[in-house]
């Protein structure tokens, strides 16, 4: 039994270390290795669940023992199990949003709270491991665990098919079609805590390295794209967007890459080479953009998830840094 024990909290650090790490891969791309990436990502939610019972013994053994911080490892129990139920809640369509929080805002919002909550379980409870815990029947039965866990997976994707639930209507990011081609229909969001800031067009002006120019100036280009923002918070929307090519926009500047400034201090840094597949967009299916969309300006980055696509646009800069060179996710 303790060796059993051992091995179950063992594995359960692995999946829940593959959980997180796939979790951000996928947010990171938007193209197709976004797919490969949830679908290791739900195996090895679905193999935490699966590991339930064996845990439940553990921590039943656990709760025994009167020692401190008990309480700790329950709230890690509670935002584990609530963060794999909102996920599953996407991924079905049984509950996608309440109001303005959606099912992924909750599912990654309970994963990272249980981020500091893991590490300190695993250091307060300590596991022993021994050289047979790695032993090939060890090996085989993970294996098997995690065969079973896609066989599972597997059949939930089946269910939501055959069902005909929403979640059947995913895209390959996990995201849900909201308001395409019709603007005001089109949800408003943010990545973190972004305000909506109430910008008057007639007094802005966009910074650049070459000049300034003003919101009227921007409106007489006629860049049309036609894209989709495919938002982390679990919905995307394409849209025919008009404005500015940066390329046409930056002239002869020079440098490594292209940072794009937004009046809430929000920005993110492109590869300089990217500047003719990147739109500084001032409307929106022949609408001017409402603020909640980023008026007067915003970013429409074509295969980027939508946190690259900087609204209420101030400065586009050239400098000499590598796009790299930032967080791989905005911090605010
Ligand atoms: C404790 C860590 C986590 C666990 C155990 C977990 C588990 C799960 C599970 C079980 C699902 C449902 C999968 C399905 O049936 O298709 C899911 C979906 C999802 N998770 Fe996580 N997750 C974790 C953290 C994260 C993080 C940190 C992110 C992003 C930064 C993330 C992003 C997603 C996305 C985008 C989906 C929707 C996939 C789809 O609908 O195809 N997860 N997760
Ligand atoms: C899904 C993640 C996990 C949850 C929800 C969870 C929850 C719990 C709970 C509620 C207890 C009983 C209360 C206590 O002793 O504090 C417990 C005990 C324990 N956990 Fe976890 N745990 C998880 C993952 C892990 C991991 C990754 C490890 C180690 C690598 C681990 C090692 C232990 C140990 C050694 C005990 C004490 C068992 C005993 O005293 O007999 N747990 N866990």
């Amino acid at each position: 039994m303790t060796r059993l024990g051992a091995r179950t909290n063992l594995a359960l650090l692995a999946l829940l270390a593959a959980a997180f790490i796939t979790g951000w891969l996928a947010f990171a791309f938007a193209t197709a290795p976004s797919r490969w990436s949830l679908i290791v990502h739900a195996v090895s939610g679905i193999a935490i669940l699966l590991l339930l019972p064996w845990k439940s013994m553990i921590a039943r053994r656990g709760m025994r023992r009167p020692r401190p911080g008990r309480w700790a490892s329950i709230l890690l129990g509670v935002l584990v199990l609530a963060s794999i139920a909102a996920g599953l809640a996407h991924s079905t369509g049984v509950a996608i949003a309440a109001g303005p929080i959606t099912a992924i805002d909750v599912h990654v919002g309970a994963a990272i709270a249980a981020v500091p909550l893991a590490a300190w379980h695993v250091v307060a409870r300590r596991i022993r491991l021994r050289r047979t815990d790695f032993s090939r029947r060890s090996f085989l039965r993970g294996t098997i665990a995690i065969a079973g866990a896609g066989a599972a997976y597997a059949a939930t994707e089946a269910a939501v098919r055959a069902g005909g639930l929403p979640g059947d209507g995913r895209r390959f990011t996990g995201s849900y079609e909201a308001g395409s081609f019709v603007p005001t229909l089109m949800p408003v969001s943010s990545w973190m805590f972004d305000a909506i800031p109430q910008i008057d067009g007639a007094r802005w002006s966009l910074h650049t390295a070459a000049r300034q120019w003003t919101y009227d100036e921007l409106l007489a280009f006629d860049d049309r794209m036609t894209a989709t923002l495919d938002c982390t918070g679990g919905f995307y929307s394409t849209q025919e967007w008009a404005g500015v090519r940066l390329d046409r926009l930056l002239g002869s500047s020079a440098g490594e890459s292209i940072r794009v400034v937004s009046s809430t201090g929000y920005d993110r840094r492109f590869p300089m080479g990217e500047a003719p597949q990147l739109l500084l967009a001032t409307r929106f299916g022949g609408l001017p953009l409402d603020p909640g969309h980023g008026f007067p300006a915003r970013v429409v980055a074509a295969n980027r998830r939508g946190f690259w696509w900087v609204k209420w646009v101030v400065a586009i800069e050239v400098d000499g840094l590598p796009y790299w060179w930032q967080s791989p996710f905005p911090l605010q």
